[in-house]
């Protein structure tokens, strides 16, 4: 039975390396997940393989059933969840192609919906989230990447955006004043509704691009996308490493 899940973001909607035992579509309360849960081994280790925006990558970041993403990895015995992500940098070490754990988040989102707690037929409950990610699997990704040679950056605060367009040079640079130090659309509510359910979580976020107003210069698109597969294969390798210390 797989304990860990891998949420695989843009550029990771396969698991290359996972040798694939079962797909499952899980049906939820909230509706369907972004697609199947896929079961298998990677580099030895059970794993379920979840792509956060569907096998297409048609799903865009608002449209994202977070809930039923989350429940589905429960329901089938999920503990521990590694999500990848695609992110921005903002701060100056958060160049293209470093990898960031962070450690904080700052929510901007709106209108998703990031609770199970919310009224009947389920208990009001205000969940601790001083501390968003398990530190005991961001220790592990920071060693996996020691260790494979990924430059990685060791903490930082991630700023979850509305999306799907980018940002404004002005947000950013509130954003900055906030703290944040990398920009993306995905770790909220995810880490929330996982910490809901008592799932361990950290997100692995790969840096495609510097965020908008970076050198008073706008994001080109192509080159954001060029930087992807590269990106996501350090993850890749990352998350390959990273999986027994989790498990350990
Ligand atoms: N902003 C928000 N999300 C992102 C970015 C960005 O600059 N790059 C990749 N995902």
């Amino acid at each position: 039975m797989a304990e860990i899940a891998i949420i695989g973001g843009t550029g990771m909607t396969s698991m290359e390396g996972l040798s694939i035992t079962r797909r499952e579509m899980v049906k939820t309360p909230y509706g369907s997940p972004s697609g199947p849960l896929i079961f298998g081994e990677f580099d030895g280790c059970s794993v379920a393989f979840l792509a956060r925006h569907g096998h297409k990558h048609s799903i865009p970041p608002h449209r994202i059933n977070y809930r039923a993403n989350i429940w589905a990895l429960n329901s089938v015995g999920i503990k521990k969840i590694i999500a990848v992500g695609a992110v921005g940098g903002i701060a100056d070490e958060c160049s293209t192609g470093t990898l960031v754990v962070p450690e904080q988040v700052i929510d901007y989102t709106h209108a998703r919906s990031g609770t199970f707690f919310d009224g009947k037929p389920n208990e009001v409950k205000h969940v601790d989230f001083s501390f968003p990610y398990t530190e005991s699997i961001r220790r592990a990704l920071i060693s996996a990447a020691g260790q494979t040679g990924v430059p990685v950056v060791e903490g930082g605060t991630y700023g979850v955006t509305q999306g799907p367009r980018l940002e404004t040079a002005a947000e950013i640079r509130r954003m900055q004043q906030d703290g944040c130090t990398i920009v993306g659309m995905t770790s909220m509510p995810e880490a929330v509704l996982a910490r809901e359910l008592d799932i361990e979580y950290a997100s692995c976020a790969v840096v495609v691009n510097r965020a908008a107003g970076f050198d008073g210069k706008t994001i080109d698109p192509d080159e954001l996308s060029a930087a992807i597969p590269t990106g996501m294969e350090s993850a890749r390798v990352v998350v390959a490493a990273a999986l027994a210390r989790v498990l350990a």
